[in-house]
């Protein structure tokens, strides 16, 4: 039995290996992970707090519009409370989007070297993506613009962008948005939005204001260190809300997430700590990456993308045998680069010491 034609031949996400799975297969004890961008510094207190009472409730479905998040966040981001739908994950909105929007031979234009969901959920609906390089890291909006011609349903734009942490501005996004034709959806992914302090970036809500074919993708997975939970949501005009709606799966977002959720949008300082500790933290990478005369992308999330001069599978397989888990840019595009999520200070001072002895042992 062979599956729908979309899907023959596409390609398996990879993620990249476990904590248990590295401390088996290398026989190490004591590992980091810097792989993945989650929070080192878990989630908010609060969360456990809230989360407490829950026991006796397993066996009620969740309400599937989270009603009382929907209004807890709408007050924090000030938005109407209609604009926002919620996804397992922003994960889910992606396949979500895709879903409600693409018709077999429609195309989506994405950047080359972005989040790889765009293309499969693409592909998966019979759509074509149309991939636009990136210039010197950075989303080249007007390649963008370009490339969009009259079968064009949607356009992703990853900002900051993973795996290379660029942002495109607010000037440059609202400019775009202003050229983008009325037949086009823009998606704008922000699941780093939290950590970013460069005060070029867009304040992408307000141009929702103006602009209603823009759909505003954030997730509780990164800043907020609920990765576990799988929640995430999208900012849009309520009648893009409303066409998602019909998609969405009745029961998406458990009861836990929804719970934990409401308690890490109220903890405010936990938030700004975590900002503040990975800003801390990228500095203290860069620092190293500058002596050692390595170059890597301007970072505005918690991850940064750093070229290491040599094969980006030599250096992941050399930090795991000494027990720290980064992202080799290999199957990111990028093979000599690695992608390393910012931690606390001393996972920071472990994985420069091991990379510093690599790049000693290759005589750099
Ligand atoms: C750019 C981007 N978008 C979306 C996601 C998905 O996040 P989640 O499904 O955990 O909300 C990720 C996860 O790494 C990401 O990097």
């Amino acid at each position: 039995m062979q599956p729908k034609v979309s899907v023959r031949g596409l390609p398996l996400y990879k993620p990249g290996k476990s904590l248990e799975e590295v401390k088996r297969e290398f026989g190490l004890e004591d590992v980091i992970k810097l792989a993945s961008n989650e929070n080192p510094f878990g989630c908010s207190p609060k969360v456990w707090e809230a989360l407490e009472g829950i026991k006796g409730e397993f066996q009620y479905y969740p309400e599937g519009a989270a009603p009382e998040l929907r209004e807890k966040l709408a007050e924090h981001l000030e938005v109407d409370p209609r604009r926002l739908i919620f996804g397992n994950g922003s994960d889910e909105i992606v396949q979500i989007i895709a879903r409600t929007y693409l018709d077999r031979g429609d195309e989506s234009v994405m950047a080359d070297l972005t989040f790889p969901r765009y293309e499969t959920v693409t592909r998966i609906e019979g759509g074509v993506p149309v991939v636009v390089p990136l210039k010197e890291g950075v989303h080249d909006l007007e390649g963008m613009l370009a490339a969009i011609t009259d079968k064009t349903r949607l356009v992703w734009v990853c900002n900051p962008n993973n795996p290379t942490g660029t942002i495109v501005s607010h000037e440059a996004l609202s400019d775009f948005l202003d050229r983008v034709p009325p037949h086009v959806l823009v998606v704008v992914d922000e699941a780093y939005h939290e950590y970013v302090t460069d005060s070029a970036y867009p304040d992408t809500i307000s141009l929702l204001d103006y602009n209603p074919q823009i759909i505003i993708l954030r997730t509780f997975s990164k800043i907020y260190g609920l990765a576990a939970l799988r929640i995430g949501y999208g900012i849009a005009h309520p009648d893009v809300v409303a066409e998602l709606e019909r998609v969405r799966e009745p029961f998406n977002v458990n009861r836990l997430a929804q719970k934990a959720a409401i308690a890490a949008v109220e903890d405010e300082t936990f938030v700004f700590y975590c900002r503040t500790q990975n800003r801390i933290g990228i500095s203290q990478m860069t620092e190293k990456f500058d002596e050692w005369g390595l170059s890597y992308f301007p970072a505005h999330g918690n991850f940064i993308l750093v070229d290491t001069g040599h094969p980006a599978d030599e250096v992941d397989e050399y930090l795991l045998r000494h027990g720290v888990i980064v992202r080799s840019g290999l199957h990111l595009g990028f093979p000599t680069h690695i992608r390393v999520t910012v931690g606390k200070k001393e996972q920071n001072e472990r994985f420069l010491e091991v990379l510093h002895a690599y790049l000693h042992k290759k005589g750099k």
